[in-house]
């Protein structure tokens, strides 16, 4: 049974924290269905981790549809929320139209869309069209290029904004928030003054949930760690480590042992060498 947003309202009124973790790949998504985690986000962070872009702007709606397929097919139980890319949100109607195209050919189950105040009207359609959206206000990536890679809200007039844009996305219809970069203590009074769940990163305990990206998470990003992630493993490491030792064993010719194919008898095979055609 997948995870409901009915589910996740009930997590928040408990008071129980819950996780979310970014997938883009059949393969990962498997993983995330036999952990605890509940919620998946195919976010445009992939055009950073997965395309190797500096910033999620070049991410199309067709990548996202695309990766959000094969995440779908791979997680049963997860709730899983798609981003609507930059390319994509230029009017109302491109942001609707897209929200629609990958609510009907990725499959997920939500949406989630940068901004607040500003993009708060195109929320309402949204929802109004039957389509979950998730929220996104702090530090909003698609803007990367006016706000740089910053902590938003350290200001009394910051605050004031995430506050605004925070409930201006609830207003709209959000059915949960992620808070990027924002103080903790601003992230913990926004998260009590909302009805709706919200969602960390890089914002302190108080949120209702957190949300991770998988590769800092599993530390296989190595370009660069941002300072609100934790290395939970360093798989990057490991892989390293399992290439080197994959590259020694052909060296050394103990890779690939007898049991890695398969055999024909001795007469069978001097049989075939005497009359090869
Ligand atoms: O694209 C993404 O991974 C995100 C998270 C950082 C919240 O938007």
């Amino acid at each position: 049974m997948r995870i409901t947003i009915d589910a996740v309202a009930a997590w928040r009124e408990a008071g129980e924290r819950f996780t979310m973790v970014t997938a883009y790949d059949y393969t990962s998504a498997r993983l995330i269905e036999r952990t605890e985690v509940p919620l998946i986000l195919v976010g445009d962070s992939l055009g950073m981790v997965m395309q190797g872009h500096d910033t999620t702007l070049p991410v199309t709606v067709d990548d996202i549809v695309s990766h959000t397929r094969s995440v779908v097919r791979g997680a049963a139980r997860p709730l899983i929320v798609a981003d609507v890319p930059f390319g994509a949100t230029a009017t109302a109607d491109d942001t609707v139209r897209a929200a629609v195209r990958i609510m009907a050919e990725g499959g997920c189950q939500s949406v989630k869309i940068e901004g607040g105040v500003p993009v708060a009207p195109t929320i309402r359609r949204i929802v109004d069209a039957g389509i979950p959206v998730m929220g996104h206000v702090g530090f909003t990536p698609q803007s990367v290029h006016v706000t740089g890679t910053r902590v938003q809200g350290r200001t009394v007039e910051q605050a004031r904004r995430v506050i605004h844009d925070a409930l201006a996305v609830q207003a709209a219809g959000a059915w949960a928030v992620v808070l990027e970069l924002v103080p903790a203590e601003l992230a913990a009074a926004v998260t009590a003054r909302l009805r709706i769940p919200t969602i960390g990163i890089g914002a302190g305990a108080g949120c209702s949930g957190q949300v991770q990206v998988w590769h800092d998470l599993l530390g296989l990003y190595e370009d660069f760690r941002p300072r609100h992630a934790r290395r939970f493993r360093d798989l990057g490491a490991e892989v390293r480590g399992a290439l080197d030792e994959y590259a020694a064993a052909v060296r050394d010719g103990s890779f690939p042992a007898a049991e890695h194919a398969a055999t024909m008898s001795a007469d069978d095979l001097a049989r075939a060498l005497e009359d090869p055609a």
